[in-house]
């Protein structure tokens, strides 16, 4: 039902993306720079590997500060069409064609109407708050079209909060760069640009690498259980579960959000001690003897030299040590084994031991 409204929203986006362009150009003019062909490729360039979609919340976040410029030496006008025709990847060509234009209508629309913003606020004259201001609008206008056009294209509701809180998050950084970009432009002309995107870029490539090795080392200690628990799915399945459910009882302790995918690997490795305890006292059924008792609850201090082997980051260390040598602990100082007692347990290893239950 809502699907039939899809079509209709994105041609009424894409008229009123027209409408403002047009309207801009009559009211500012709309004067060619050959400058702008450097903007448009490093527009194209940057949006190449991000396919902006209705369901891909968070694929702006450089093209505002790469916009900035260009809404403030050439106007409204272009900074809504180049907007529209330059944050484009050769990917989205393959995309159906409303979703195509809703694309480039809601970009456009964000671009032009937060130009406008910008200039009504004082513009050049009042940078301090014109910049923010039109980064506001134009997350804003985003944000808004892009929620509507999931809901009418019947798809999975987006995580609004979730994705606001992303937005806000990135506004301070995405504002500093837009003045960096600014700034390396007015006093460089277009070789400032360049050399700030690039030193970005670079510097942003070393992040996002850090990124993939932290997805890859967890990609590989997930292997390597696995193919320890080959045998048994069932203890997977519950670290799974362990990792999952600490995670979310950890966001609703507001445990630090920068310290939450940390419970992936310290909840994977927590049990990591028992590879060092005999399968006979492992697996056996009915009651354990008190040595083979002891055995058992050495396992926690044996996974925290096991994890000394482990060349786990410095940040993570502490945390996934933590989590291995504490999550037997009791808050009454009934656990093992230290029998630390109440808040001398460290927080990530209560909530661990919580979920484990
Ligand atoms: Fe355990």
């Amino acid at each position: 039902m809502r699907h039939k409204f899809f079509k209709p929203y994105v041609i009424l986006c894409g008229i009123g993306a027209l409408t403002l362009q047009i309207g801009l150009s009559i009211s500012e003019g709309f004067t060619f720079d050959i400058r702008l062909l450097v903007f448009l490729v490093l527009l194209i360039m940057n949006s190449h590997y991000r396919v902006i979609s209705v369901t891909n919340a968070n694929a702006f976040s450089l093209n505002f500060p790469l916009l900035f410029p260009i809404l403030v030496y050439f106007g409204a006008p272009w900074a809504s069409v180049m907007a529209s025709v330059g944050l484009i990847s050769l990917d989205e060509l393959e995309l159906e064609w409303p979703v195509f234009l809703f694309n480039r209508a809601s970009l456009g629309l964000a671009a032009g109407l937060s130009a406008v913003a910008f200039q009504r606020v004082g513009g050049l004259t009042n940078l301090a708050i014109a910049l923010p201001m039109a980064l506001f609008v134009y997350t804003l206008v985003n944000h808004g079209l892009l929620i509507i056009g999931n809901y009418f294209r019947g798809n999975a509701p987006l995580e609004v909060g979730s994705m606001l809180l992303g937005s806000l998050k990135t506004i301070p950084a995405s504002a500093a760069l837009a003045g960096l970009f600014y700034v390396s432009y007015s006093h460089f002309d277009i070789l400032g640009l360049l050399g700030a995107y690039f030193v970005f870029i670079t510097v942003r490539s070393g992040a996002f690498l850090g990124h993939l090795e932290s997805n890859y080392r967890v990609s590989v200690i997930k292997a390597l259980l696995r193919a320890v628990y080959a045998k048994d799915p069932d203890l997977m399945a519950h670290l799974e579960n362990v990792a999952y459910y600490s995670k979310r009882l950890a966001k609703a302790c507001h445990y630090p959000i920068w310290k939450l995918n940390m419970f992936d690997e310290a909840s994977y490795f927590h049990d990591i001690g028992k590879l060092d305890i005999s399968d006979a006292i492992l697996k056996k059924e009915g009651r354990l003897s008190r040595d083979e008792l002891e055995e058992m609850r050495s396992h926690p201090l044996r996974g925290i030299e096991f994890l000394k082997e482990v060349p786990l980051p410095t940040t993570h260390k502490k945390m996934v040590e933590n989590i291995t040598g504490s999550h037997h602990e009791r808050y009454d100082g009934t656990g093992y084994p230290l029998q630390l007692k109440g808040e001398e347990i460290p927080l990530e290893a209560r909530i661990v031991a919580v979920a484990d239950t």
